[in-house]
């Protein structure tokens, strides 16, 4: 089982879409970990995003992340990060597929609606970086085992 961090950016919380977002996430048969609805500090911005300092959208990504309250959560499943990233779609709207979050609801690259860590090193970091381990619930739901084998 692999856990992975979700964060539904400003965009996302302004626009009514948490409910369908997580909705998705659901549907598709993940399992929610653990949630938490929150302002970033531009001290968490700044190291969740450490990795494109320097890049020429990373100030406005900062203002982006810090701009209004985001949802940040862990799901988990089977191969959770190559799913919740395919569910979200590429992430510039106009490139991803049809059925994916970004191409359903969003048009630009810099209101793309959501983030999901890009492989198992930075889930566990992020992870880490974003909630205490008391905050991560780990438990069963009556579905599993229609959705997870074994
Ligand atoms: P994320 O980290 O948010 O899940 O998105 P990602 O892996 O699909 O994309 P990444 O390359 O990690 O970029 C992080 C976020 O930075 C913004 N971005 N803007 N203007 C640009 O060219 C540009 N490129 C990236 C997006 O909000 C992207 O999600
Ligand atoms: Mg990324």
């Amino acid at each position: 089982m692999e856990r992975t961090l979700v964060l539904i950016k400003p965009d996302g919380v302004q626009r009514g879409l948490v409910g369908e977002i997580i909705s998705r996430l659901e549907r598709r048969g993940l399992r929610i970990v653990a949630a938490k609805f929150m302002q970033v500090s531009r001290d968490l911005a700044e190291r969740h995003y450490a990795v494109h300092k320097g890049k020429p959208f990373y100030p406005g990504l900062i203002d982006y992340i810090t701009s209004a309250p985001v949802m940040a959560m862990v799901w988990e499943g089977p191969n959770a990060i190559a799913a919740v990233r395919q569910t979200m779609g590429a992430t510039r709207p106009t490139e991803a597929a049809p059925g994916t979050v970004r191409h359903d609801l969003g048009l630009e690259v810099g209101r793309n609606l959501t983030h999901a860590s890009d492989g198992p090193q930075t889930a566990s970091t992020e992870i880490d970086l974003w909630f205490k381990q008391d905050e991560l619930v780990s438990w069963r739901r009556d579905l599993d085992r229609w959705i997870f084998e074994e």
